[in-house]
């Protein structure tokens, strides 16, 4: 097998984003196009060269071929090793689970997450740092930077790889070692959580779930640890047959995309637990019977609750949520005596403090959860955390969050999103607040009196790293929020989303319906923003 060098020109366009490189699946099919990128993970990072790789995705279109192109790049660029799961397969958490566990110099992620997949929909790459977490941007810097002046790559010369075939075989000086996907994930979980009560539970006769795996790559995750491990029903995976382009459906579990996971839970017969991850299962969402557990409160349950499972059991360090996630969890936190970070979007702000040892638990609102135990948000994790709960507490998910509510008071919350407005507009709309904020302290505003407003900043308390411009933010005396910002992942135009919270103690106040009772805060935030004027929009196209 020999090494090629084949000439190529930079593209245009390959600057990653939050989540890595995302394009349409027939930009990744031009030629050069995924070459000249993972090049560029070689080319800016040296540690590859005589390491070992972790390779996978999520198994939508294209996976395949992308896998073969990047094992014969690995091998032309002196990788020493490479961990490639069976059939080309790793979720997103699993991939962070080996590079720890193995100790690799890092791992290239194969998904657009929850994006729809097949030969018109999507695809994306990433790299992961060798603690197993996205690349911090200085190195997805250099990664881009590289792509702006390549002009070769390194392949082999090589036959296809059979990846369907456990065990270890060699492309050129490299050693590819098709591996398990699921099996060291799945240890990791029955190391944190307990398993035989989980499994006591599911065998009561009087527990009922279904895990929605949306076609995506959960599905044979959730199959070895819940039905194989931990003994539930078989069928209690649905959708579990993983597929190309996720049987033609968005593959993110929320109430809108798992519809026939909500019905199934909906009514006096409703399921007692219901749960999806996505596409690359990453994300969750939790319901119980006829309940919706709002992720900024699900991140706030698990906290208070940690210690009840065996890998939290001496409690946890402190706790980080991003910035527009609900401030439940800072109650916790307070309660707890430990700290709370707020943090601009995106999960590569919760890498340096776990890696820092500073906190334990971190979320979004967005469906996104997770702990130390990797360095990604981890759908089948939270769920297990969830069913952990269930069974220790002898309670229904709507009691233990109820309880919580008792204990803590409710912070409602509410998420609209405005997708696909005029870029212009939406610009000039958070340009209109930034001018705004500092005459707004001690003004009223509807029944709210203001009692801080700035545009978001964020300094790493590691590494010391500035972030600015990271959302506007008013609170308000009440303990009531508004946060504003444009989404950093839309491909049309621009996504408002305004993100709105309000805390309420009153415990017989805690079954108001969530819209309902957002309604004057949803009025504050229209006016001020100007909302129709500047985006033609009266109403929110999605509201969470
Ligand atoms: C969205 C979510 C954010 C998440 C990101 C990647 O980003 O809001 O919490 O980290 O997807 O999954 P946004 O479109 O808001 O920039
Ligand atoms: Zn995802």
């Amino acid at each position: 097998m020999e090494t090629q060098i084949i000439t190529t020109t930079p593209f245009d366009g390959q600057k990653p984003g939050t989540s890595g490189l995302r394009k349409k699946v027939k930009v990744f099919q031009q030629p050069h196009y995924l070459e000249n990128f993972v090049q560029a993970i070689f080319d800016t990072q040296a540690a590859l060269k005589g390491g070992i790789l972790v390779v996978g995705g999520d198994g939508r279109y294209f996976n395949r071929e992308a896998i073969q192109i990047i094992l014969r790049m690995a091998a032309a660029n002196g990788v020493r090793k490479i961990l490639v799961g069976r059939g080309g397969i790793f979720s997103t958490p699993a991939v962070s689970c080996v590079i720890r566990k193995y100790k690799t110099q890092g791992g290239i992620v194969l998904s657009a997450s929850h994006n729809p997949g097949g030969p018109d929909e999507d695809f994306g790459i990433k790299f992961n740092a060798a603690n197993g977490g996205p690349a911090p941007e200085s190195v997805t810097d250099a990664i881009y930077a590289r792509t702006c002046t390549i002009d070769r790559y390194l392949t082999l010369d090589a036959p296809v790889i059979d990846l369907d075939k456990l065990g270890t075989l060699q492309l050129g000086e490299t050693a590819v070692e098709v591996m398990d996907p699921v099996k060291d994930y799945a240890d990791l979980m029955e190391s944190l959580f307990d398993f035989n009560a989980i499994h006591q539970l599911f065998n009561s006769g009087h527990f009922s779930m279904r895990f929605d795996a949306m076609h995506a790559v959960t599905g044979p995750y959730a199959v070895e640890i819940l039905e194989n491990r931990l003994g539930a029903m078989p069928g209690t995976v649905m959708n579990g047959e993983a597929k190309e382009d996720f049987g033609g459906g968005h593959p993110d579990p929320n109430l809108a995309h798992a519809k026939e996971l909500v019905a199934l839970t909906q009514g006096v017969n409703g399921l007692d637990f219901g749960a999806a991850s996505d596409g690359d299962g990453d994300r969750n969402m939790i319901l119980g019977k006829n309940f919706f557990v709002t992720p900024s409160d699900s991140l706030a349950v698990l906290a208070a609750n940690a210690h009840q499972t065996p890998g939290y059991a001496s409690g946890i360090r402190g706790i980080a949520r991003s910035m527009p996630t609900s401030q439940a969890a800072n109650r916790v936190a307070d309660f707890l005596g430990v700290e709370c970070f707020e943090t601009p979007t995106g999960w590569k702000f919760f890498g340096n403090l776990l890696d820092a040892g500073r906190i334990t638990l971190c979320g979004e609102e967005s469906f996104g959860t997770g702990s130390d135990h990797v360095r990604e948000k981890d759908g089948l994790w939270a769920v297990l955390f969830w069913l952990n709960l269930l069974a220790v507490r002898q309670q229904s998910v709507a009691e233990i969050v109820t309880d919580h509510w008792r204990r803590f008071g409710r912070n409602f919350y509410t998420r609209h999103d405005y997708e696909g407005v005029d870029l212009a507009g939406a610009e000039g709309l958070m340009d209109h607040l930034r001018i705004l904020l500092s005459e707004l302290p001690g003004k009223t505003l509807g029944d709210q009196i203001v009692s801080y407003a700035d545009d978001f900043a964020y300094t790493d308390p590691i590494d010391g790293s500035r972030s600015e411009r990271q959302g506007i933010r008013i609170g308000f005396e009440s303990g009531a929020r508004i946060v504003y910002r444009l989404s950093g992942t839309g491909t049309a135009g621009a996504t408002l989303r305004v993100y709105l919270e309000y805390f309420e103690p009153d415990p017989a106040r805690h079954q108001q319906d969530t819209q309902a009772a957002m309604q004057p805060l949803v009025l504050i935030a229209r006016e001020l923003a100007q909302i129709e004027t500047r985006t033609q929009r009266s109403e929110p196209d999605v509201i969470t």
